[in-house]
């Protein structure tokens, strides 16, 4: 664990150990953040990604391990961020789940898995953490395409990023006595670790829909989520980043 720096801004990056989140992790590093860096159970990507960061940035960030696709979790992982600053002026809520079981064999486990992680979590820290978070502070959801147009693979998936995006908007009125922002980024496809068991065929069917023919890099959605956080008028903001993506 790393020590805090006394006049630095604080992000909260949740699934910050791969693709796009660690790319966001490495953009507000480069800008100065100290973060505080989540993720689930790959403890031995967790302790590469720690090893690869203090290169260039020992002290600037701790990385918390933590389940956040259970409810009872809020409480301890929210002690767990308030001993690192009482204050924080990003969250960026990247960490998602998804279920691709046939419709007739979705488990209310797994729905409430997918749920949780994507939505409800995301929702109940935002509450937890509301007292500590600083004026004009910037929250952003990583929502999807696939909340925005329906997708054959995954209902609890589509469903949960849809609730994400009303969340972002509704969200905006509860917060504004401390003129803190929400915004979300909805990508397309992206080269992560998430697609990588795609197989071939289908990532050249996806390349065939959109404009630019091929995946978003993660740098590329790091780049989108970086202009909502600096960008003061920014605000209930769905930004699509999906290379022209269309259904013909
Ligand atoms: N890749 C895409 O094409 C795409 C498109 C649209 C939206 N998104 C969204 O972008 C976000 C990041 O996806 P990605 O492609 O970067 O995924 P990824 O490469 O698989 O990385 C996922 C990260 O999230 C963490 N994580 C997963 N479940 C978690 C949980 N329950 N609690 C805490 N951390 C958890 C993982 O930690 P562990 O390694 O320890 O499990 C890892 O650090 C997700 O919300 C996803 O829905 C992705």
């Amino acid at each position: 664990m790393a020590t805090p720096i006394s006049d630095k801004k604080y992000a909260l990056v949740t699934g910050g150990t791969s693709g796009i989140g660690l790319s966001i992790v490495q953009t507000l590093l480069s800008e100065g953040f100290y973060v505080a860096i989540n993720y689930a159970a790959n403890i031995e990507r967790a302790k590469e990604v720690q090893t690869q960061l203090e290169v260039n940035h020992l002290g600037q960030f701790s990385i918390v391990q933590g389940d956040l696709s259970n409810l009872t979790i809020i409480q301890p992982f929210v002690q767990e961020l308030l001993d690192i600053t009482p204050n924080f002026d990003v969250l960026v809520f990247n960490a998602g789940q998804t279920d691709r079981s046939p419709f007739g064999e979705i488990t209310p486990e797994d729905w409430n898995r997918v749920l949780n992680a994507n939505l409800s979590v995301p929702f109940f820290l935002t509450q937890s953490l509301y007292p500590y978070l600083s004026e004009s502070a910037s929250i952003t959801f990583i929502g999807s395409l696939m909340g925005i147009r329906p997708h054959a693979m995954s209902v609890s998936y589509g469903v949960s990023k849809a609730a994400v995006h009303a969340l972002t908007e509704n969200l905006v009125k509860h917060v504004e006595e401390k003129k803190i922002r929400v915004n979300a980024v909805a990508p397309g496809f992206v080269n992560s670790p998430w697609q990588k068991n795609k197989p071939a065929h289908i990532v050249e069917n996806i390349n065939k829909k959109v404009a630019l023919h091929r995946f978003a890099e993660c740098k590329e959605i790091a780049n989108a989520v970086f202009f909502l956080i600096k960008n003061e008028y920014m605000n209930g903001e769905i930004l699509k980043i999906d290379g022209g993506y269309s259904y013909q």
